[in-house]
């Protein structure tokens, strides 16, 4: 008898005569991994669809021959990894991958740890039985980031596969080449699998899906990660470094907040120099997917750093005379726990306006919905959601992280999603059929969720004012259509034997017009929707639609209006089937917004930190004494999953640390991470040493690493909500402040591999009509920025960058994210 225990939505399968576990609806592949079995796969990508490209992967299952990545478990399925036959199809497919293939393994980059490589040996391919004639191929830069070397290319199609479903961008794809047609007679002396893929191999090659050289896409570098080959990577790392060469340091990726796993690669610089360098990222792309600022925003240490005893005394001096510290959302959370301490024993007040919105409408949120956080997060959804509205982020630029779950629950779940914004983005409706946008005026935020009441609240859990005020929105009008009805007339028709009329009936069809009564619904339209059509088309996006999931993002925490819409979200999560996931706005602001008590302004003398002050700390090497990057320490940051996250010291740093101050200032323990332990329980935080923390995934991906905050859930009263102001919109000349999508903070500008410059992003109409250089003009003073095409976005909103804190973007902008301005041209 077996000894394995059945659990529920879990089947019981054998693999090679042994009982396992594995979840119902799995892949055979997936659910040998979970149990610690190899079967060889090239092509398949966990979390993206099966291609079917490489064909290695065949068992057999119950008695046939099936593809593990395409294959689902059933309960009582015997699955056998190697037969005589598969062992001779797999081996053939290796020796055909390895035709022709370039012998450049001692400097190819991907040399040690080379799939290609890798399967080669552990399928024992010593000899060679196919042949073809080669045909040239030449590499090609296909954008500023990424190199392509077709000869090198196995055509397994992961690059294409990830850009489409993980990314969203689909920016490559596969294309026909002229390679030689096969000899006839392989088809019949040669395995059939091995000799399909090896058929479509010779015609085909990767390139840019637009149909020119270059990609036009997010360059967030994930294709070079999961190729398995050295044929993709990135134009600077291009025979520069053995893998065997570099050491891995893992880390958390500092600049925005979806906390993606990563490893800092690092070696000596050179022969000479022997100071450690950051060559390159790399990540455990089978569980999670970085973006642009993630993969290589990395080089942002500071080099310039000496223990500098007049400066660290000055420190010291400008602490004691403070009157604010002013901050950013880059810090740790021991550094956060440190900035509270001085709060809380020499009175400073902390300034930190990234923070701050979000902060207060995590407290208006959980005061509505008695929920201390959210209550899902991205890795979740993309396991189960099936349905994901998004409102108040520009997606492709705010969180890579969201952008890439309400894709994949396009790609993978056969989804649904609403988008609501007032910027377009022709990328989002991309995302799948069933996406509808809605570009909505600024200010509308919150009829998008009293839609989302409408279209997915139990009515019967809705107070009574509510139910009214969304039901006023209904529009009923009466139109006349014409329509064609059948009618029966009568006529005498000549009996041509009998000579006499006779009646005869007939069917005649006529248009005649009618009055009917339409029922559409307003918030649709007053949210820029087509109401007459929207019931049909929202019907068909429900169709086998179980699991409902939001997304909110940074505009919201912003909004005049903030406490009303955490409120709408409150009832939302109350009476509709849907789960609900903020974003933090940009790296450690969760951490921050739990840590510390942040005050709303600031005055006096200032301490900046990474930021404007009198004094001013600083990692970026410019400031009065110098700090540690994100890359050159230990501690935590927390994450949209709701992780508390360990991330290490990549490069050396020399100069001093916030905790030396500390140390001089207030009681402080030894070393920064002595912090980890004591930071806040009470919100939610774990009294757990730095050491001690986790750091990997489980071979079937579930994230193990660090720890998840506690939560708490408090019963409520449901929420009194009010009605928004039609009216309350902006019109005119809008600037938004947002971000090109690989830029987050000064860290990422100074990285030698982001190349979005600080300007003035528009559409293309919009740049055309403002000429290349514009001054902005703001109620509290202005600034002057290059314009820059950002050609997925459609409408005149304009897009100003913040990234760089010396430019004072957030105090022109002041408590929104949109504001009316005037457009000067220079
Ligand atoms: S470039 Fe790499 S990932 Fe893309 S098809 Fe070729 S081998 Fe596969
Ligand atoms: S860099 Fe990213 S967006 Fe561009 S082609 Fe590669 S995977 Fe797609
Ligand atoms: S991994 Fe299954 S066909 Fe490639």
């Amino acid at each position: 008898m077996s000894e394995v225990q059945t659990v529920d939505n879990m089947v019981t399968i054998k693999i090679d005569g042994i009982d396992y576990q594995a979840k119902e609806g799995e892949y055979i592949l997936n659910a040998a991994r979970a149990n610690d079995i190899f079967i060889p796969a090239i092509c398949y990508l966990t979390r993206c669809s099966p291609t079917l490209a490489c064909r290695i992967c065949l068992v057999e299952a119950d008695g046939k021959q099936v593809y593990a990545c395409n294959a689902k478990v059933k309960e009582g399925m015997e699955v056998v990894v190697d037969t005589p036959n598969i062992l001779e199809e797999r081996r053939a497919i290796m020796e055909v991958y390895d035709v022709n293939h370039p012998l450049q393994c001692g400097v190819c980059d991907k040399s040690g740890e080379c799939e290609l490589q890798n399967y080669t040996l552990e399928l024992g391919v010593d000899s060679q039985s196919y042949m073809i004639p080669d045909t040239k191929r030449e590499s090609v830069n296909w954008s500023s980031i990424l190199h392509y070397d077709p000869a090198l290319c196995i055509v397994c199609e992961r690059c294409t596969t990830v850009c489409k479903d993980m990314i969203g961008d689909a920016a490559i794809t596969t294309v026909k080449r002229g390679g030689a047609e096969l000899d006839k007679g392989y088809k019949d002396s040669m395995p059939k699998d091995a000799y399909s893929m090896w058929n479509k191999l010779q015609k085909s090659v990767i390139a840019p899906s637009n149909g020119t050289e270059h990609t036009n896409c997010s360059d967030c570098g994930e294709c070079i990660a999961v190729c398995p080959v050295g044929a993709l990577a990135s134009r600077d790392f291009v025979y520069t470094s053995n893998a065997w060469d570099l050491k891995r340091i893992p880390a958390v990726a500092a600049h925005s907040s979806d906390g993606a796993q990563i490893y800092y690669e690092v070696r000596p610089t050179s022969i000479e120099d022997r100071t450690e360098k950051i060559f390159r990222i790399t990540n455990e792309w089978s569980y999670v997917s970085l973006d642009g600022s993630a993969r290589f925003a990395y080089d942002f240490q500071n080099t310039t750093a000496t223990k500098d005893k007049a400066a660290f005394d000055a420190a010291i001096e400008a602490f004691k005379k403070a009157d604010t510290v002013r901050f950013n959302a880059m810090i740790t959370n021991e550094e956060a726990a440190m900035l509270q301490t001085l709060k809380e024993k020499m009175g400073v007040k902390l300034y930190n306006p990234e923070v701050r919105a979000f902060q207060k409408f995590l407290n208006h949120y959980e005061a509505a919905s008695g929920n201390s956080l959210w209550t899902t997060d991205t890795d979740a959804m993309m396991k189960k959601s099936d349905f994901v509205i998004s409102i108040g982020a520009a997606l492709r630029n705010d969180s890579p992280a969201m952008k890439y779950a309400f894709n994949n629950i396009q790609k993978l779940n056969k989804g649904a999603g609403l988008y609501f914004h007032p910027v377009g983005d022709t990328l989002i409706p991309s995302f799948g059929k069933n996406v509808v946008a809605f570009n909505h005026k600024v200010g509308l935020e919150e009829a998008a969720l009293y839609l989302v009441l409408d279209l997915f609240a139990d009515k019967a859990l809705l107070p009574e004012d509510v139910k009214e005020y969304i039901a006023s929105f209904a529009k009923s009008e009466t139109k006349t259509v014409k329509e064609k009805e059948v009618k029966t007339v009568k006529e005498l028709v000549l009996n041509e034997e009998t000579g006499e009329e006779e009646e005869v009936s007939k069917k005649v069809t006529e248009m005649v017009e009618k009055e009917i009564t339409i029922t559409t619904n307003g918030l649709v339209a007053l949210l820029g929707g087509d109401a007459s059509k929207f019931d049909d088309v929202f019907a068909k996006m429900m169709k086998k639609k179980e699991n409902f999931s939001m997304m909110l993002g940074e505009d919201l925490y912003y909004h005049e209006k903030a406490e009303n819409i955490a409120k709408l979200v409150a009832l939302v999560e109350a009476t509709c089937p849907i789960d609900v996931v903020m974003t933090p706005p940009k790296s450690n602001a969760l951490g921050v917004a739990l840590i510390c008590d942040l005050d709303d302004a600031q005055s006096g003398y200032t301490v900046g930190y990474n930021e404007n002050g009198d004094f001013r700390l600083s990692a970026l090497g410019s400031g009065d004494l110098d700090m540690p990057a994100m890359n050159q320490q230990e501690g935590t940051l927390c994450s949209i999953t709701k992780r508390v996250l360990p991330t290490n010291a990549a490069v050396e740093y020399a100069g001093h640390e916030l905790n030396d101050l500390m140390k001089e200032l207030v009681d402080a323990p030894a070393l920064t991470i002595d912090w980890t332990a004591m930071l806040p329980t009470d919100r939610g935080f774990k009294a757990v040493n730095f050491d001690s923390l986790p750091n990997s995934f489980t071979n079937d991906g579930v994230d193990n690493r660090g720890y998840t905050l506690d939560t708490s859930n408090v019963e409520t009263e449901l929420p009194e909500v009010v009605k928004f102001d039609e009216n309350a919109v902006l019109d005119g000349e809008i600037a938004y402040r947002c971000n090109p999508a690989r830029q987050f903070n000064d860290f990422t500008a100074k990285s030698h591999e982001i190349f979005e410059t600080f300007a003035l992003y528009a559409s293309k109409e919009k740049a055309e009509s403002l000429g290349n250089k514009v001054e902005v003009v703001f109620d509290n003073g202005s600034i002057t920025l290059d314009v820059v095409v950002d050609d997925k976005i459609t409408g005149d909103i304009v897009k100003v960058s913040d990234f760089k804190a010396a430019e004072g973007v957030y105090d022109l902008f002041g408590e929104s994210r949109y504001t009316k301005v005037t457009l000067r041209k220079v």
